[in-house]
């Protein structure tokens, strides 16, 4: 078992990282939450391999209900979010009630929205499933919809009362869906962590630890930059780009991240900030985990990005690998992209 405190100025919370822990929820909530209610929002799919598991748990010390969506980003829609409002307000919820999201990034991101928002704000516990949302979108509080043909465009920053991680769900994850988890754990790597970056080349079995070692890259700067105004940026490494092509070319998150992150870096080298030798051990990494490594030229998104929401006065705030493992932020005008790389 590991655990990791994210220290927030108004609402530290813990996450546990257990094999097995889906079996004993309950246990742990008891300590964050003294009511008997509680409403688990899943998807179908998450459903169908861990419902029964979680609600068995629960069913000891509380009432259990559950809202289910459809599985998939598809799902990340105001329609979907105000369904799940609908059904919880039929199911009677309280605002003293605990949400429990369980599942993906997806289920994570329009629950803790909901709980960010429903009753103007109520608490939840969040239990990731995917390894996307167990070594990322758990922690950091970001929650939200995707809205307008625009990633992630209606949100709320919404920490949870606490994180229960089991790594053995994993294992029932597609291929496809696995990879998209390991896009993002190579960015943790690349940004801020040499030696977990190092350790994925031999394919490990991802165990407690790892997980560990990814969440503490995020712990570190959501801790000093809440609310992303600064440090916590680095976490966007790859993302400037990704977000671009997500949803224009029907990518998964961490797939784009992936293809975002070799675009950053060519951009880097061309501006003279990341050393030359990040792009090929990045390549062969996405390669091996059958990650896209389609190039797009990051010349014919600038524009795009630019009027994205990190742009702040007239700067983009992008984000370069300085050399495997450092990353930094660094403020660029659109006169300078001009100049430099057109
Ligand atoms: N809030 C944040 O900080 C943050 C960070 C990164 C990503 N995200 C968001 O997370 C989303 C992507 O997350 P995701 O990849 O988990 O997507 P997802 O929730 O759609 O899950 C992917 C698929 O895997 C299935 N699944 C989940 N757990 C499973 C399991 N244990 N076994 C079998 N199937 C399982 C789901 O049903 C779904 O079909 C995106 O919307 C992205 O924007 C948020
Ligand atoms: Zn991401």
């Amino acid at each position: 078992m590991r655990e990791l405190v994210v220290n927030l100025k108004d609402h530290s919370y813990k996450i546990y990282i257990e094999n097995n822990i889906l079996y004993n929820v309950a246990s742990y909530i008891k300590d964050v939450y003294k009511n008997d209610k509680v409403f688990i929002i899943t998807d179908d799919k998450v459903a169908n391999l861990y419902l029964d598991i979680v609600k068995k748990s629960l069913e000891k010390d509380y009432k259990v209900d559950y809202v289910i969506i459809k599985n998939g980003e598809e799902s990340k829609t105001l329609t979907t979010y105000a369904y799940i409002c609908e059904e919880l307000l039929k199911k009677d919820i309280r605002r003293n009630n605990l949400i429990i999201a369980l599942g993906g990034g997806v289920v994570g991101d329009i629950s803790g929205f909901v709980a960010s928002s429903l009753f103007r704000g109520i608490p939840y516990v969040g239990i990731p499933t995917s390894l996307l949302a167990q070594m990322d979108s758990s922690i950091g509080g970001k929650t939200g919809i995707d809205f307008y043909n625009r990633k992630n465009i209606l949100g709320a920053f919404k920490q949870p009362l606490m994180v229960l991680i089991d790594p053995k769900t994993i294992e029932s994850l597609d291929e496809r869906e696995f990879n998209n988890g390991m896009g993002e754990l190579i960015k943790h790597g690349a940004i801020g962590n040499k030696k977990l970056l190092d350790l994925l080349y031999s394919k490990p079995n991802i165990t407690e630890d790892i997980i560990y070692e990814s969440l503490s890259v995020k712990k570190r700067v959501v801790e000093i930059d809440e609310f992303d105004l600064n440090e916590r940026m680095t976490l966007n490494f790859g993302h400037t780009f990704g977000h671009a092509i997500e949803l224009k070319y029907g990518y998964k998150h961490g797939e784009a991240v992936a293809i975002g992150m070799l675009m950053a870096i060519k951009m880097g080298i061309d501006l003279g900030i990341t050393d030359k030798s990040c792009y090929k051990p990045i390549l062969d990494i996405i390669r091996l985990y059958n990650l896209p490594d389609k190039i797009y030229d990051y010349k014919d998104y600038l524009t795009d990005v630019f009027y994205d929401k990190k742009n702040i006065a007239g700067t983009i705030r992008f984000i370069f690998l300085t050399k495997l493992g450092e990353c930094m932020i660094y403020k660029i005008t659109e006169k300078e992209i001009k100049e430099k790389l057109l």
